[in-house]
């Protein structure tokens, strides 16, 4: 039997070619979003799930990016776009549930519309802050589940259709989810409706 993690990584194998097509439409908004959350970074940077290599230009001059996807056509797409031309980046197949580095390794993690797909989010967050240094920054765009009360049932019933499609759920409680992998420190700002959030995370330990 296949299990959830494998379900998803051939998913976003599947879906790698039309990827950035299906994006377009967000391009122009999450574009600003992608800039803005480029100046909380620093040091050296764990980017989980860099898909297609969107943040990739992003990127302060000064940072080293080590950039992880466990869905190998996502990740050689980010590669053979990018990996000559930004020298600081190294591309690396890895699963974020199961992150093959010592613990408190990087400054800065960065996760863009990541923790919608991640199978076990809870996991994949606790293995963020256990690579994480002390006062470290967790950096996240993400979309989650609304808590209005139309738009919330609504979202949990549409969820399978992009589950099916892509492999992302739109209905996660991701600050849920970071309280529950042990984070405290927790900086929400909403970019749009209660959907697209940016977070913050001082990484205390
Ligand atoms: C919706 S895409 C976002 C890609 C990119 N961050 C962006 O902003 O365009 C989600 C990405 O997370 C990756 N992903 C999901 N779960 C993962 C996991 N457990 N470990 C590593 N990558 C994962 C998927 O393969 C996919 O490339």
């Amino acid at each position: 039997m296949v299990n959830k993690t494998e379900k998803i990584r051939r998913r976003y194998n599947r879906i790698s070619l039309l990827y950035d097509v299906l994006e377009r439409p967000m391009e122009r908004m999450s574009t600003s979003w992608r800039c803005d959350i480029m100046t909380e970074v620093f040091g050296n940077v764990l980017e989980v799930g860099v898909g297609t290599g969107k943040n990739i230009p992003y990127y302060p001059e000064k940072v080293e990016v080590v950039a992880i996807d466990f869905s190998p056509k996502m990740l050689n797409r980010a590669r053979s776009r990018y990996g000559k031309i930004y020298r600081n980046v190294t591309f690396l197949e890895m699963d974020a549930q199961k992150l093959q580095f010592p613990d408190n390794t990087f400054d800065s993690v960065l996760t863009t519309c990541v923790f919608c797909s991640v199978p076990i989010p809870v996991q994949g967050m606790k293995e963020i802050r256990r690579v994480c240094k002390p006062g470290g920054r967790i950096v996240m765009l993400e979309h989650v589940r609304s808590e209005k009360k139309l738009l919330g049932p609504l979202m949990n019933l549409l969820n399978p259709i992009p589950l099916y499609l892509y492999g992302a759920n739109i209905n996660r409680d991701t600050v849920g989810n970071l309280r529950e992998a042990g984070f405290s420190n927790i900086r929400v700002t909403d970019l749009w409706l209660d959907i697209f959030k940016k977070i913050i995370v001082i990484n205390v330990k």
